[in-house]
């Protein structure tokens, strides 16, 4: 393993100052096969599949299906494996695992505690996403440092410690305003919602829409402080 975190060191020194295209290109054709764009559906993730697609159009795209996405979000997958041709993989949570703990903890749990909610982040995401990651070596990522004060120190690549693989972050220097000029410059299929007041949209109990001047991630489990507002798919 010291070797790839090496590796990973290396390639966010050499890929630091490069454009989103060129590091997309890099590490489609380095990590073929093994690599894959982990789509929320996202603005910032609209935008690594509209460069991936042109790059390789048989480019492995995944999203995580909680079981309580809004209906909006299902729409954009639709539309966007027909605008681009692609089908972008869905991987559910166990329906075991989901089922004893609905059953145990309550439909809505996480409104409960700071326990009941990272269990079922961890049922629904991090599980499924551990499968997705299973036989890969790079998974391409949305993230952005503006995002929050937990995403300040995001690199273009990263050593993923928690999952052990290379995780790459092509956007993370951009804002929001380049984000929306880029999807608007290239009519990028986007979430209605984010014209509602929504700036990060996540499942349903758990995204509410912001007022204006509030932190782009202040309608995310809204109820915790900023600091815990991470669900574990992205820790350190
Ligand atoms: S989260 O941790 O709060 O849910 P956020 O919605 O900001 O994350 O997304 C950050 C990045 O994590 C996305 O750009 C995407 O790469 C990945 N991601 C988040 N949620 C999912 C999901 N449901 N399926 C696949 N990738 C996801
Ligand atoms: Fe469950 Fe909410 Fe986490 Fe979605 S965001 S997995 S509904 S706690």
């Amino acid at each position: 393993m010291k070797d790839k975190k090496a590796y990973a060191g290396e390639l966010n020194q050499r890929f630091k100052k490069a454009s989103p295209e060129e590091i997309i290109a890099f590490f489609l054709k380095e990590f073929d096969g093994k690599v894959a764009v982990s789509s929320s559906m996202s603005a910032e993730d609209q935008i690594l599949i509209h460069m991936a697609v042109a790059i390789d159009p048989a480019v492995e795209v995944f999203t995580l299906d909680t079981g309580r996405l809004f209906p909006e979000t299902y729409d954009l997958i639709q539309r966007t494996n027909e605008k681009y041709g692609i089908k972008i993989r869905v991987y559910f949570p166990d329906y075991h695992e989901v089922e004893e703990m609905v059953n145990t903890r309550g439909i809505n749990l996480f409104y409960e505690s700071e326990a009941n909610r990272k269990l079922c982040c961890d049922v629904r995401k991090l599980r499924p996403l551990a499968r997705a990651l299973a036989p890969l070596d790079a998974w391409i990522c949305g993230l952005r440092t503006e995002q929050s004060v937990t995403r300040i120190l995001t690199q273009h690549v990263e050593w993923d410690e928690k999952n052990g693989l290379i995780k790459v972050n092509p956007l993370s220097e951009w804002l929001e305003k380049d984000v929306w000029k880029y999807i608007r410059e290239h009519d990028i299929p986007y979430n209605p919602l984010h014209d509602k007041g929504f700036p990060s949209i996540g499942c349903q109990p758990c995204t509410r829409a912001v007022k204006p001047g509030e932190d782009l991630r202040a309608g995310r489990w809204w109820w915790e402080t900023p600091e815990k507002k991470e669900c574990g798919l992205h820790k350190k």
